[in-house]
């Protein structure tokens, strides 16, 4: 039964996508089966990895997966390098909140997501979900799925402003439709050893969320934002990379833990 992971922070431009797709490649090349779906009606992973380049014209995408009849596992479009099942976004999801507000799905608006990966959750080992950058209808959908939260937190100025909102949302979640929810994980982005700034946010962000930081964290590597343009997870585009070595040194720690069924 896979596990679905949520990256989640409402800030924008932490590094979620990122983190989602090349989290979604390594865990591929150690021979895991891998689900990443886009919820963001940016669509930056399904870009940034090419499925929407390589999906037929009779898939469809997470929107019509969520408002529709349609079921997810018609809609995946499967890639070679990364070895990873994508399900596609499309800008419709920026619709969604008005749309689901409508009375006919007035019950259960928040569990469509979680209904649609239950079917194929066997297939996979991980399900991991790019979420956009809000705490919407699409974002609790992803919360109402998801047995875990991983939290990517850049390490700028104001890294924990929003992240109090943010596990009040996660806590509403588990009282109202998700009790086991947990967090996987916080992860630092972007992170600069010669700034003073980066040290101190690290040491914040650990002195709040404590063993729940990856020991890990990503630094700011030109590379992991210019493999997108290239359609590429950091694992194709240049292997030997900064980026490369810390987003394989998180998924190491990411197997390490749930191995130990430490969440
Ligand atoms: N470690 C890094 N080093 C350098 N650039 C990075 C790093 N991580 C992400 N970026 C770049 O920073 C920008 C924001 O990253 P990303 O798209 O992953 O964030 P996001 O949280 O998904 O954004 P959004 O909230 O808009 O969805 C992108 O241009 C990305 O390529
Ligand atoms: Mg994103």
């Amino acid at each position: 039964m896979g596990k679905i992971i949520a990256v989640v922070n409402q800030k924008g431009g932490v590094g979620k996508t990122t983190t989602s797709i090349n989290l979604a490649a390594g865990l591929a090349y150690t021979g895991k089966k891998i689900l990443l779906v886009d919820l963001d009606p940016q669509c930056n992973a399904s870009h940034g990895i090419g499925a929407d380049r390589n999906r037929s014209r009779n898939k469809n995408t997470t929107y019509e997966v969520l408002v529709d009849e349609d079921s997810a596992s018609d809609n995946t479009v499967t890639l070679d390098m990364p070895p990873i099942d994508v399900l596609p976004a499309s800008v419709d999801l920026a619709g969604v909140d008005i749309e689901l507000a409508s009375a006919s799905y007035q019950v259960g608006r928040e569990q469509l997501l979680k209904n649609k990966l239950n079917p194929i959750r066997e297939k996979y080992d991980y399900i991991i979900i790019d979420c956009p950058p809000s705490l919407n209808l699409l974002n609790q959908n992803a919360l109402t799925a998801a047995d875990s939260v991983l939290i990517p937190v850049q390490c700028e100025y104001f890294a924990l402003e929003g992240l109090t909102q943010l596990l009040s949302t996660i806590r509403l979640v588990q009282k109202l439709f998700n009790p086991a929810l947990s967090i996987e994980g916080v992860l630092l982005t972007m992170f600069d050893a010669r700034t003073n700034l980066s040290v101190e946010v690290q040491k914040e962000v650990r002195k709040y969320f404590k063993e729940k930081v990856y020991r890990c964290y990503i630094p700011r590597n030109v590379r992991l934002s210019e493999a997108p343009s290239r359609e590429e997870s950091i694992f194709e585009y240049d292997t030997r990379s900064e980026g490369a070595k810390a987003y394989a040194a998180l998924v190491k720690e990411f197997l390490i833990q749930n191995e130990k069924g430490v969440n």
